[in-house]
């Protein structure tokens, strides 16, 4: 093992014993797991039971989601999902005897109508359905995961109990009452690319956007050489807000007396919508 490969586990380890419960132990008379005890890629410790609940509210977690915790130890957080906030959840788990455990808590919670605990490696199993994940993972198990996260359907809420994505600004940070962090995203539309757009506020319009995780830049021109507009702005899950951006993209000119332009828009595969109407606007060209 590397010299920072080591230091990445170390940090990992005291993260996860800070941001969990360093104390104590679950289970029942069949088996009794311990805290720090080793997993395939990162060892279990329990999210405390008031963070559970902190983590859920986060993601504003209603009967219509469908929660999937990555790597779920000993099932309390798809347990409270379902208990506190009537979802359907999926738990994930390597270990077999964390696995039944949670099987088990999941029956005494009363949850089997709602809940399943599924067996499995989180690198194998098929999470896509999710509406909300849950991890408490570390930042490397996090960094692995995220091309996956990113193709997930537009608006997917994730939250993380400590660990960051790295270069993948979260859309929200909250503070447990001891001061760690709670990381929040909203997976984005994928808008990279051209589109023709049939109304904008230069009329039918090329727009071209870059993008960088939920951050949109890009040139709006209009058709016939009617002047072109630099605009910035960003994705909450399928929801594109653009105006004009402060500093000139490359390409744009600006239109004469162009004032604050605006656009608001929902990404559809390859439609975008009126907002608020859902009448289609635009569509890709590439
Ligand atoms: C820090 S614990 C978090 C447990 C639970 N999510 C919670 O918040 O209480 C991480 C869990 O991930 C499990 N794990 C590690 N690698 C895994 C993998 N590749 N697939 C599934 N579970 C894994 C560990 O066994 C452990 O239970």
């Amino acid at each position: 093992m590397s010299q920072w490969s080591r230091r990445a586990l170390l940090a990992t380890t005291l993260g996860l014993i800070a941001g969990g419960c360093a104390t104590g132990g679950a289970g029942d008379s069949t088996y009794r797991p311990l805290v720090g005890q080793g997993g395939k890629d990162v060892m279990w410790v329990p999210t405390l039971d008031g963070l559970v609940m902190q983590m859920l509210e986060a993601a504003a977690v209603t009967p219509e989601d469908l929660v999937y915790d990555l790597g779920s130890g000993d099932g309390r957080i798809p347990i409270w999902a379902a208990r506190r906030f009537g979802a359907r959840a999926v738990g994930i788990e390597y270990d077999p005897k964390l696995s039944a455990l949670a099987q088990r808590n999941a029956e005494r919670a009363g949850v089997t109508d709602r809940v399943r605990m599924i067996h499995g490696d989180i690198f194998r199993e098929d999470f896509s359905a999710a509406t909300v994940l849950t991890l408490y993972l570390g930042q490397a198990l996090n960094l692995k995961l995220r091309p996956t996260i990113l193709r997930m359907k537009a608006g997917t809420r994730v939250v993380s109990n400590l660990f960051d994505m790295g270069d993948w600004e979260p859309d929200r940070t909250l503070r447990t009452p001891d001061q760690n962090p709670v990381f929040v995203w909203i997976v984005p539309a994928s808008v990279a690319g051209e589109w023709t757009l049939d109304a904008s506020p230069l009329g039918a319009a090329r727009l071209r956007l870059e993008q960088q995780f939920q951050r949109v830049r890009g040139v709006l021109a209009a058709l016939g050489g009617g002047g072109a507009i630099a605009l910035e702005g960003r994705l909450d899950g399928a929801r594109l807000s653009l105006s004009s951006a402060t500093g000139a993209a490359p390409g744009a000119v600006a239109t004469a007396g162009a004032a604050q332009r605006r656009l608001e828009l929902l990404v559809d595969g390859d439609l975008l919508l009126s907002l608020p109407g859902t009448q289609a606007v635009g569509r890709r060209l590439r």
